[in-house]
């Protein structure tokens, strides 16, 4: 849900132990229980954090675009990825890339958690490494397994999720750690914002690739599963 929540609509106690309860439960690689959860729900702490600001990157625009189609009927035959109709024009064209990073302004979290009463930011422990795990690929995955349980915890509750990836981006994450007293091991993973939607979203086209598409009946390449 990418609309703003209504402020004044807490997530009862009881919705968010259960919430928490889910990602407790997440499998991790080992068993490692590899994160934390900061919960924020003191309205200063979360307008410090909202008053942080973020600048796009070059890269993002560049590699967010190699995801983008420019026609519904473009992502219906595609399958993957996102419409280009949700980002600014300018990081549409290639050609304005350039221009669209010199002139992009730092923008503040404010307007991503868009009034959210409630966030929660799972934090990567990176001294709980997975074993022999090169690049600790297991414990990253892991934090996708919590990720999951909340949200559909939260959804099957009927609180929306919103999940923020700008939280771990490096200048985001250097504020947020300084204002919140992370201890230095910790690296932010990926922060959620919960709540009640105070209007409701555009229905947006939702697709994914074809079952053959990916899976493979026996060896590689061989898509058929009759
Ligand atoms: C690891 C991960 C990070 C994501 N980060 C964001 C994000 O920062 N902002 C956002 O609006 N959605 C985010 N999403 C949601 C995806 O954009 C969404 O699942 C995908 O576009 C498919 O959309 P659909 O399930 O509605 O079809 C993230 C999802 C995952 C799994």
């Amino acid at each position: 849900m990418r609309v703003p929540f209504d402020p004044t609509r807490q997530i009862s106690k009881e919705n968010l132990v259960k919430i928490l309860e889910a990602a407790r439960w997440a499998p991790t690689a080992h068993n490692m229980q590899n994160f934390d959860i900061l919960v924020i729900d003191d309205k200063k702490v979360l307008e410090r954090i909202g008053n942080i600001k973020s600048r796009v990157s070059e890269t993002f625009i560049r590699e967010n675009y190699q995801q983008l189609s420019f026609s519904e009927k473009e992502l219906l035959r595609k399958k993957v990825g996102i419409l280009g109709s949700n980002f600014p024009p300018e990081w549409r064209d290639p050609a304005k890339f350039d221009k669209a990073v010199c002139e992009s302004m730092p923008r503040p979290l404010k307007e991503r958690i868009r009034n959210s009463p409630i966030l929660l930011i799972v934090f990567y422990d990176s001294t709980k490494r997975a074993p022999a795990s090169e690049g600790d690929v297991l414990g990253f995955i892991s934090l996708g397994c919590v990720m999951e349980n909340l949200w559909l915890m939260a959804q099957s509750l009927g609180v929306s999720v919103h999940i923020l990836s700008v939280f771990s981006e490096k200048t985001v994450e250097k504020e947020l750690k300084r204002i919140l007293k992370v201890p230095e091991h910790m690296k932010v993973a990926f922060a959620v914002r919960l709540g009640y939607p105070l209007s409701k979203q555009a229905k947006q086209l939702r697709v994914r690739r074809d079952i053959e598409m990916f899976v493979h009946h026996n060896r590689f390449g061989n898509n058929d599963l009759c």
